[in-house]
């Protein structure tokens, strides 16, 4: 009789790195939700000072992550952090198709009833034949995002961001909708 222990070596693998593979991912998962949870607040820090003091023409420059520390610093060592949206004011900030697949889930799972908070995504999925991690957090619309974002926006910003977005299309939005979402690429191999 044939000894099973080839096989019973590759179950023991596969029932051993299944939490490993989901401990890796759960720590990723925690890793960029706390990275997005420091950049989200420093974001909001800026954008308040800016607003306080000269209103929200002042601080049109100032919702913007691009020229962050952070994202230089992570971008060198090869992890791209971004925002994206379906409704977009930035083309730069356009969706590729796994992001525009998950805000559309967010949205789905909103409708359903999860709360904004919840929203979230990581996986490991293969791009362009490399390993790679993927993550992307909603972001909600709170009231201060109105000034910009929301239905009516007085004339004054009106012209700053028509001027420098003409295909703008991030207004009309109410609180507590889907306004986006900061993503993560980090390709592993
Ligand atoms: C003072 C005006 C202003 C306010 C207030 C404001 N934004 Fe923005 N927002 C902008 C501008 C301008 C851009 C384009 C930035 C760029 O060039 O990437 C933008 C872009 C974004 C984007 C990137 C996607 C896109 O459409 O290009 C997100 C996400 C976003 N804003 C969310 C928010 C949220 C959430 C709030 C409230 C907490 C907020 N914004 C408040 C002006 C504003």
């Amino acid at each position: 009789m044939v000894k099973p222990f080839v096989p019973l070596l590759l179950l023991a693998l596969l029932v051993g790195s299944a939490p490993l593979f989901a401990q890796e991912l759960d720590q990723k998962i925690l890793q960029s939700r706390t990275l997005f949870q420091g950049l989200s607040d420093d974001l909001q820090v800026q954008m308040w000072a800016a607003m306080s003091q000269g209103g929200p023409v002042a601080a049109i420059g100032t919702c913007n992550l691009n020229a962050g520390k952070v994202t230089e610093a992570a971008s060198k060592q090869g992890v791209t952090l971004g925002r994206t949206s379906l409704k977009l004011r930035n083309p730069k900030n356009q969706p590729d198709p796994w992001e525009r697949a998950m805000m559309e889930e967010f949205e789905r799972q909103k409708a359903s009833g999860v709360a904004l908070e919840e929203l979230e995504k990581g996986e490991f999925i293969t791009q362009g034949g490399k390993k790679t991690f993927r993550y992307l957090k909603a972001i909600g619309t709170k009231p201060r995002c109105l000034a910009c974002h929301g239905a009516v926006i007085a004339p004054e910003v009106e012209d700053k961001i028509k001027a420098l977005y003409p295909n703008d299309l991030a207004r009309g939005y109410k609180e507590g909708d889907l306004r986006g979402a900061f993503t993560l690429i980090q390709v592993l191999e």
